[in-house]
């Protein structure tokens, strides 16, 4: 097998972006060594730290290098220092700005309970059992990017977020949910507020028209505020989910509870360019520069990006089980560690991933 050349830029972003990019980079690097690819790094500034540096969340040399990357890996942006600044002006809006740019509008974030560590689940072990959820977002439309108004108003002031979806944009990332549940169980849950939105009409009306090209699908539609019950309730019966972006927004962070720490889990954006990976947590500005932060949710996104990018399957499962082996073994970060147990700083994780990482390589190359 010849490796692969790929070109990665690096955002780390604000807050505990930098840590946590850093233990993925070296996994990364890892892998290239290992594998035999060539996989070129450039780091841009990108979010809060963007605008310090140049006035801008997204600088133009930063979206430049995106578009002409093989794949993006994103730490987080956001911090306390930049809250006051209005919507538009936020580290935030470099993140919308980006994913408006590239045109990703899928967005893909598993909600996968690592054996291991089911326990961490705040829901009983009957409840969890079998719970592997794709939740797909629709990552470029709705209100987040509908005009944001506010103006004087008798009363003070109106304020006025618009929501917008078209058609095609319900199809695209409809398709894409029919794909992937075709691929996996067949099951689809389509997440909507049809009883009260236009935008969720059309998109249950757009959904419910396409499922006839998928007739292996069996495609349901649910209201989103019995959704989130659902979820919580029994999770097990979403293979999956199908939603908004404003919708995916919420009921993703409320499956990351699920699984026991938003901290663990990945997410992948697409369209018709390079990916963006990230994790799904923010840039947890209490804990930046502490080293306390888990990486795990960053690695992840890493191997999420050798498998779905470059289609390097046995890479990412080489780092995914080393992952899974050290939770086997009882080594955890401050996010699930219990009250008062031992747990790895950010940094040691990634020593001691990377150990755990070339045991593997050393075993298997005694085995052969
Ligand atoms: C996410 C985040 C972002 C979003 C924020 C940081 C703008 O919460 O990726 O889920 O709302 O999309
Ligand atoms: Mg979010």
């Amino acid at each position: 097998m010849t490796g692969q050349k790929k070109r990665i830029v690096l955002l780390p972003g604000d807050g505990i972006g930098p840590e946590i990019v850093r233990v993925a980079v070296r996994v990364l690097k890892d892998c290239a060594s290992e594998f035999g690819h060539h996989f070129e790094f450039a780091e841009f500034p990108f979010g809060g730290c963007a605008i310090d540096a140049t006035g801008m969340p997204l600088p133009a040399e930063t979206l430049v290098a995106c578009q002409a990357a093989d794949a993006i890996l994103l730490g987080a942006v956001g911090g306390p220092k930049w809250d006051a600044q209005s919507i538009g002006k936020r580290p935030e809006s470099g993140l919308l700005a980006l994913r408006k740019e590239l045109g990703l509008y899928i967005n893909l974030r598993p909600i996968e309970l690592r054996p291991a560590i089911r326990s961490l689940s705040p829901l009983s072990a009957d409840r969890t059992r079998d719970v592997h959820i794709d939740i797909i977002r629709e990552l470029a439309g709705d209100i987040y990017f509908g005009e944001h108004r506010v103006e004087a108003d008798a009363s003070g002031e109106r304020a006025t977020d618009e929501a917008v979806y078209t058609t095609g944009e319900v199809e695209r990332v409809a398709k894409y949910a029919f794909a992937r549940a075709e691929a996996r169980t067949g099951r689809l849950a389509s997440i909507d507020k049809a009883n009260v939105l236009a935008t969720s009409q059309l998109w249950r009306r757009t959904v419910t028209r396409l499922a006839a090209d998928h007739p292996g699908v069996k495609l349901e539609h649910l209201y989103v505020d019995n959704a989130a019950m659902q979820l919580v309730l029994a999770p097990a019966q979403f293979d999956v989910i199908l939603t908004s972006n404003m919708f995916g927004d919420i009921l993703s962070d409320l499956g990351a509870a699920l699984v026991g720490s938003i901290g663990l889990i990945p997410s992948m954006s697409c369209g018709p360019g390079p990916s963006l990976y990230e994790p799904i947590h923010g840039s947890a500005p209490s804990l930046a520069g502490k080293d306390l932060a888990s990486p795990v949710g960053t690695i992840l996104s890493a191997s999420m990006m050798l498998r779905e990018s470059f289609g390097l399957k046995q890479e990412a499962e080489w780092i995914e089980s080393a992952v899974d082996r050290m939770f086997s073994q009882g080594i955890r970060t401050a996010d699930i560690a219990e009250p008062g147990a031992s747990y790895l700083r950010c940094s040691e994780f990634g020593e001691r991933l990377h150990a755990e990482m070339l045991e593997t390589v050393e075993r298997h190359a005694q085995d052969v």
